[in-house]
Order: C-alpha cells, then structure tokens, then sequence
C-alpha cells in the first residue's frame, strides 16, 4: 500500500515534512511503497539517509515538570541513595555501558523522557523519519491504540505532531511493541503477567497497561536511577497494575506466575556475565515466553567491558529458549528498516525446558 502526505496543515512537523518531501520528490510513498513498486524509485534516491536522518545533534530539554519532580527527582534523594546501596556489587551490575559516570552525563532525571541514553530522539531522526514511522504505524496498528494512548511533553518527551495526533517515539514504539506482542499472546483476553528486565523508566509498562486492561507488569532494572525514575513515573501515570521491584528483591522473593519476559534495547548494553545472571533468574522463574528487542544494526550481542561484542544467542538457547518468531519493527517496509526511527528486530522465544 502506498500512504500519501495528507494535505499540509499548520502544525510544524507537517510542514517540515512538506519542505523534506518537495526536496524528495514523494519519498515517504517510497519509504512505506510495496517492494515491487519501490525497486526502480529506490535506486534513483542515491540521498534519500540524509533525509532521514540528522547530524547526531542534541536538543536542550524542554517540556512540562511537575513542581513536586523538581524536589523528588534528586541526587541526594534518600531513597535512590538507598537503592545505590542495594546494587552495589549485584552479578548484574556488571555494567560496560551503564556505569555510574555516563548515567550520571548521560541523564537528567527530571527530564528523563528527553532524547538520551534511554530513548534516542531527534538527535538521530529528522521529522520525515518520525512523520514516516507514524503513517507505518497507524498502518499496521490493529488495536488501535496510537488513537487511544495520549502523549504530552511531560519530562521532556519529544512531541510531534501527525495530522493532529501528538506522538513521540515512546509512543510509537510502545504501540508496535504492544502489536507485535499481542500476535502471539492473548494480551486483552485473560490475564497475563510481564516481567520488564531493563525496563527504563517504564515506557512499555505504562504504554502496556493502559492499552491491555488484565495486564500485571513488573518492572526490574540494574541501574539504581532507572528503578528509582521509574517508581515515580509509573505513579505519576497512576499505573496500578505496573509494580517496580528492586533489583535484590527479585532474588530475595522471586516472582511466580511470570507469562512473559521481555528485554527492550537493554540486554545489547549490557555485558554477557550479566546476561547469563538474567537468564538464569527466568529458568529459575520458570518464565515460558521471552521477548528481546534489539537494535538491527547490534543483533543479539553484549557489550563487552572493552568495547568487544558478543554473540549472546547461544546463551539464551543454554537457558532453554528456542526461537518462536522474529519480527521486524519495520516488517513490509524495507525502506524503513533502514531509515525508520531506531530499527529494531524483535526475538520471541518460548522455554523448552518446561
Ligand atoms: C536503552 S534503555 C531501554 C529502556 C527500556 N527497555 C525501553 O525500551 O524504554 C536500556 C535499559 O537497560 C538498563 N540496564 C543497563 N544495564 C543493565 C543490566 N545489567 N541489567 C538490566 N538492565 C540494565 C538501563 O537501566 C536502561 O533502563
């Protein structure tokens, strides 16, 4: 199927849009085009990444903070303090990526919705990408949720604007997560429980409960920030059904019950010492289906203390998973796949061992 740009109304977006598209010449029909239709066109857009993409520039925060996050979201905040603490020393926190230093660069924890380290945004993405990635999106969406999930610029989110729909990449990510998922598992008939492992600031968790009214979420996390962050905006969003539990409690009082694991960008920054501390919890958990997203350009692989990465398929099928599916954010749309907004290929794998 082929998506035109609707008639350009005022918003910014659209208009940044029009300016890219007459630059492009009907680029986005060729992003979303059915391949047959796309071969020739594709070949003759020898600049067609420059479009999509930007320089790797960061914006300066902006967005609505709640007055009580200015006096929470600290530092010296006694309960991150305390979680700090906790973590100290954790198999898990084995960290090459996620060291203290660059959370601390990398994160302002009242703008924690901003294009960083947990989410990249606009630093990567010109507004075609984004504008290109909603019109896929509402395509393939069958629950209908970019319509009903609300976005805000609360905690700096980068908003944007589709044809009156204000969306961000948490959002549109959450809304082809939650589609993907729901083809395998009956999210909105009976009820099911997720364990997020690297669950940011509790994206998918709150995108998840409020689309799928039997949800259970839990949330566990090895950055102490990312819990702590997390806790407050799970209760800020009033989402009930989503709990935050620490990371010594997982091993302390393990979950039962887990229907499903799921691993987003995480498992990729992490090193595989810690990866294997992971997969053992889920075989221990006896956890049946696991869900990872990973980066198309990263596969399956840690990061290493060094830089190296490693293949870390092999320990997943070591803990008794097998593959079930891989999907493609992008499924359809090879363009996409390469210039959408931060492709991501999507392994689900079901134990084999219970
Ligand atoms: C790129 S963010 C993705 C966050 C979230 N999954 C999402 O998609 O919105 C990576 C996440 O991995 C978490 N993380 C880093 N090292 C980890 C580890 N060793 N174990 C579990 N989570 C980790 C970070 O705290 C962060 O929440």
């Amino acid at each position: 199927m082929c998506v035109q740009a609707a008639p350009s109304r005022t918003a910014p977006l659209r208009q940044s849009v029009k300016r890219t598209l007459a630059a492009g010449q009907g680029l986005l029909s060729v992003a979303l085009a059915k391949a047959a239709n796309r071969h020739g066109a594709i070949t003759a857009l020898a600049r067609i990444s420059s479009l999509f993409r930007h320089d790797g520039r960061i914006k300066r925060p902006s967005g609505t903070i709640p007055a009580d996050a200015f006096s929470y979201l600290t530092n010296n905040n006694e309960r991150l303090r305390d979680l700090r603490l906790r973590y100290q020393g954790h198999p898990a926190c084995n960290h090459s990526q996620w060291s203290p230093a660059s959370v601390m660069h990398g994160i302002d924890m009242r703008y924690f919705r901003a294009d960083n380290m947990y989410l990249y945004q606009s630093r990567r993405y010109s507004p075609l990408s984004f504008y290109a990635t909603s019109a896929f999106t509402k395509q393939v969406d069958r629950h209908g949720l970019i319509d009903l999930l609300v976005e805000d610029d609360y905690f700096g989110a980068e908003v944007f604007d589709f044809h009156g729909k204000a969306v961000s990449r948490d959002l549109l990510d959450s809304v082809l997560e939650s589609n993907i998922l729901s083809r395998f598992l009956p999210l909105d008939a009976r009820p099911i429980s997720i364990l997020d492992i690297g669950s940011g600031y509790g994206r998918l968790a709150h995108r998840m409960t409020m689309a799928f009214a039997k949800l259970q979420y839990y949330c566990v996390d090895a950055i102490p920030e990312s819990t702590f962050i997390s806790e407050y905006y799970l209760k800020f969003r009033r989402a009930d059904r989503c709990t935050c539990v620490p990371l010594d409690e997982i091993t302390k009082t393990p979950l039962r019950g887990i229907d499903l694991a799921v691993n987003i960008h995480s498992f990729p920054e992490c090193q595989s010492s810690a990866i294997a501390w992971w997969l053992d919890q889920l075989k221990l958990m006896a956890v049946p289906w696991l869900f990872v997203g990973v980066a198309k350009s990263l596969g399956l692989t840690s990061r290493e203390r060094d830089g190296r990465r490693q293949d870390f398929l092999g320990r997943i099928e070591q803990a008794g998973y097998r593959i079930k599916a891989i999907v493609s954010k992008f499924e359809g749309a090879p363009v996409l796949q390469k210039e959408g907004l931060y492709p991501t290929d999507y392994y689900l794998f079901r134990q084999s061992l219970v």
